[in-house]
């Protein structure tokens, strides 16, 4: 359910926000979602009054009725893109409407309000621009969004989704996702959990899909490798995607990604990188890969690169994949040309070192 009408934020700042030096403190060294800025947003919805209160406050905790129904049946669902601070001082979103069209599926498919895309690109411009100071200068380093939205009913039924709700967005400085620079990781490919079946929630973001994937990912690095790569849940035969990242395969030099079956996260990041294509004069094919060309493909040289992208991730490459009864590299198991043509390309035009020719990129300040 949209409903159409026009929220003007209330602004509270902050009485404690850090000081410029406590936040060059934290910025010389973000690591990965743990510290976040001076402030939030919020905004509540109600069955039959729509979105109110739209508002901007210190970042602090909530108070929350032990029965609220978010902490008992996880209707839940958030996004993930960044800011960035460019080249010329600009600082820039990446593609924010296309967070804002996944947010309302996911939305939709978790029986959750939808919240007016320009509200939502409103809430991270305001965010942003309050919190410029906290998008970081050094290279490869952003600010990392997180809107999300929880249902705030205190009640334990289950005949009924939640009647209230309550949408945030927090900001967190961020470096690398994966530390160590652009170095290949290790996947393991799970045959005894699957992330998503036919029917279910894989192509929503939603929490439920990352809390039963922990297992999976534990079990990944007890067998040594850095990340989980998940099969299709019929035959364990098919390849679906990463932890938070799609997968692109390079074979016979065209750039091929597991199509989207529904079960997948239609990653933004993986739609720009299939219209980038075109621009570097590569073909692409969306559809279904299996283990066994992956790895015969290896063997025969057919198959030469492999990398996952994501908003986090950027553009990974990966070096070596082990399952429960083989394993074996790609290429030479460093990162491959066609990879770092393809991560220069994104990256340049993130933080305005290529020109923006699709006009994906959303000026804040
Ligand atoms: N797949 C999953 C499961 C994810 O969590 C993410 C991260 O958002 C992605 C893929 C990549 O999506 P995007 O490129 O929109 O960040
Ligand atoms: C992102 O790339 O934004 C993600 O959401 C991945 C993640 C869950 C860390």
């Amino acid at each position: 359910m949209t409903i159409a009408q026009k929220l003007s934020f209330d602004v509270q700042l902050s009485d404690h926000a850090r000081t410029a030096a406590e936040r060059e403190q934290v910025l010389a060294n973000p690591g990965w979602g743990q510290v976040f800025t001076d402030h939030m947003v919020s905004i509540d919805f109600t069955e039959g009054k729509g979105w109110h209160d739209a508002r901007l406050e210190a970042y602090g905790p909530l108070v929350l009725d032990p029965a609220t129904a978010v902490f008992h049946y996880a209707q839940e669902l958030f996004e993930g893109l960044k800011a960035y601070r460019q080249a010329n001082g600009s600082i820039v979103m990446f593609r924010p409407y296309a967070n804002a069209t996944r947010f309302n599926r996911s939305a939709q498919r978790m029986a959750m309000p939808e919240l007016p895309e320009e509200t939502f690109v409103e809430s991270l411009d305001l965010l942003v621009n309050t919190d410029k100071e906290w998008v970081p200068t050094a290279e490869g380093h952003s600010l990392y969004l997180r809107p999300f939205m929880i249902a705030t009913q205190p009640a334990l039924g289950v005949n009924y989704p939640s009647k209230t709700y309550r949408y945030m967005v927090i900001a967190s400085p961020a470096a690398s996702y994966f530390t160590g620079g652009i170095k290949p990781v290790s996947v393991w490919l799970s045959t005894e959990y699957t992330r998503a079946a036919p029917g279910g929630t894989g192509f929503a973001k939603c929490g439920g899909n990352y809390a039963a994937a922990f297992v999976a990912q534990r079990q990944a690095v007890e067998n040594g490798c850095d990340q989980v790569v998940w099969l299709d849940a019929h035959e364990h035969r098919y390849v679906e995607e990463m932890g938070g990242m799609n997968l692109f395969f390079v074979i016979g030099g065209k750039l091929v990604t597991p199509a989207l079956t529904g079960t997948l996260l239609p990653g933004i990041t993986r739609d720009s990188i299939l219209e980038l294509a075109g621009d570097l004069g590569l073909e692409t094919e969306e559809r279904l890969v299996s283990v066994e060309e992956w790895q015969a493909g290896c063997e025969s040289g057919e198959l030469t690169e492999v990398f996952a992208c994501g908003t986090a991730a950027v553009v990974t490459p990966v070096g070596t994949v082990k399952g429960a009864d083989r394993s074996w590299t790609i290429g030479d198991g460093t990162p491959g040309p066609i990879t770092m043509r393809v991560r220069e390309e994104l990256v340049g035009i993130q933080y305005g070192a290529r020109p923006d020719t699709h006009n994906w990129v959303h000026k804040i300040a």
